[in-house]
């Protein structure tokens, strides 16, 4: 029979996004062979800080645009991490990751957390199964929308403004994506989280929103926070959560929160979407470039597998997913974890497990 072939391009970028890249690849790899029907044809792109500090630009001397159109060939993108304590970090980001986010109209940013098997939270009485959320943020605007400018920049008169940018499209295109999401799990439900006691136009835009499109989801239960009660709640009523919709900087913020509450940050995946299906989507593990344990072959790659299973799913293999997530979870239950969980396996060991465990199972 046919194998289905799908086109990657795969980013590595920077740091530990290299270490946790390959390794995804390899499993990706043994994934496609043992299940058989579809296959993965990689490229790789080498667009990371150190290019840029030698030829002064990360995608493409024309600029970014020229690269996005080679991306738009792919079928998805994976990405690892850029950043690098030589290059100003709101440089890396709006060179590269950014660019992809916007040109590619990757509007929805999916964060998933939960307890795997064999991991414990930080938090003493949360037990696998009360802590299982899915963030979905904004991705294409807000406090990110790269609106601003700086005035007067060598006097000590400096002006700076940095203006969150919020629309009607923006917002209800987010709410919808997050009511369908909530609605596709087994609790069906849905907290907003907003600032808009403070915030007085854009995040009351939001609430107004939230509140027409809640009528067009009848079945699903809602109820809407402010951000900092939010934090207070995540930490202590971990299991009263499910489906989280927030902005850009908020679920940002709550996402690195999530993650550490669940374990650690190096576990969880992230699925930047063009729910259109007209461009190709980016997946990635929340995490950076972690210069302090970069080299060390130490760095998880718990979360850079996540994201390749939540890849596979986009891509319409569901069960191949969810089979990867089994094996990934049998390898944690067995104690083969990195540091950051307590363990002392090295990134290698982890991967080669979880290849050995794909081959036994599959
Ligand atoms: P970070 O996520 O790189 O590291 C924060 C802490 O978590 C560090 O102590 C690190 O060692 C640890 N950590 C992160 N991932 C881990 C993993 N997989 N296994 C074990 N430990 C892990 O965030 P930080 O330090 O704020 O940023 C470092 C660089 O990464 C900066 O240049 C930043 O701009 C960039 N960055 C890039 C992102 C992206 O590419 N999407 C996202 C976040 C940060
Ligand atoms: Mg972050």
């Amino acid at each position: 029979s046919v194998r289905k072939v799908f086109k990657i391009a795969c980013i590595p970028g920077d740091g530990i996004g290299v270490d946790i890249a390959e390794a995804a690849v390899q499993v990706l790899r043994k994934l496609s062979e043992r299940v058989g029907s579809f296959e993965f044809d990689f490229t790789t792109f080498d667009w990371s800080s150190r290019k840029y500090k030698e030829l002064g630009y990360y995608i493409h001397p024309d600029g970014p645009e020229t690269g996005m159109e080679e991306l738009k060939k792919f079928d998805s993108i994976y990405f690892g991490a850029v950043g690098w304590p030589d290059v100003p970090d709101h440089i890396s980001l709006w060179s590269l990751i950014l660019p992809i986010r916007s040109s590619l109209s990757q509007y929805v940013n999916v964060r998933p957390t939960r307890i795997l098997r064999g991991t414990s939270s930080p938090l003493s009485n949360c037990k696998p199964g009360d802590l299982d959320w899915i963030i979905v943020r904004e991705n294409s605007e807000g406090e990110y929308a790269g609106h601003g400018g700086i005035t007067h920049a060598h006097s000590s008169n400096t002006v700076a403004t940095e203006v969150s940018v919020f629309t009607r499209v923006g917002i209800e295109r987010i709410m919808r994506f997050a009511f369908k999401t909530a609605q596709s799990r087994p609790r069906k439900k849905l907290t907003m989280v907003t600032k808009s006691n403070a915030q007085r136009y854009g995040m009351v835009l939001w609430d107004k929103i939230y509140d027409e499109v809640k009528g067009d989801f009848a079945d699903v239960e809602t109820d809407k926070m402010l951000v900092d009660a939010m934090t207070v709640r995540m930490v202590l009523r971990p299991e009263s959560l499910d489906t989280i919709v927030a902005t850009n900087l908020h679920a940002d913020i709550l996402s690195d929160l999530a993650a550490a509450l669940s374990g650690s940050i190096g576990i969880a995946p992230s699925s930047n979407l063009d729910p259109t299906r007209n461009n190709p989507s980016m997946f990635e593990p929340i995490h950076g470039s972690a210069p302090d344990i970069a080299g060390k072959g130490i760095a998880n790659p718990v979360g850079a597998f996540w994201s390749a299973a939540e890849m596979v799913r986009w891509l319409g293999m569901e069960n191949a997913a969810d089979s990867l997530m089994t094996c990934l979870e049998n390898v944690t239950d067995s104690g083969i974890k990195t540091k950051d969980l307590g363990g002392s396996s090295s990134t290698k060991e982890v991967t080669e497990a979880l290849c050995t465990e794909i081959e036994r199972m599959m």
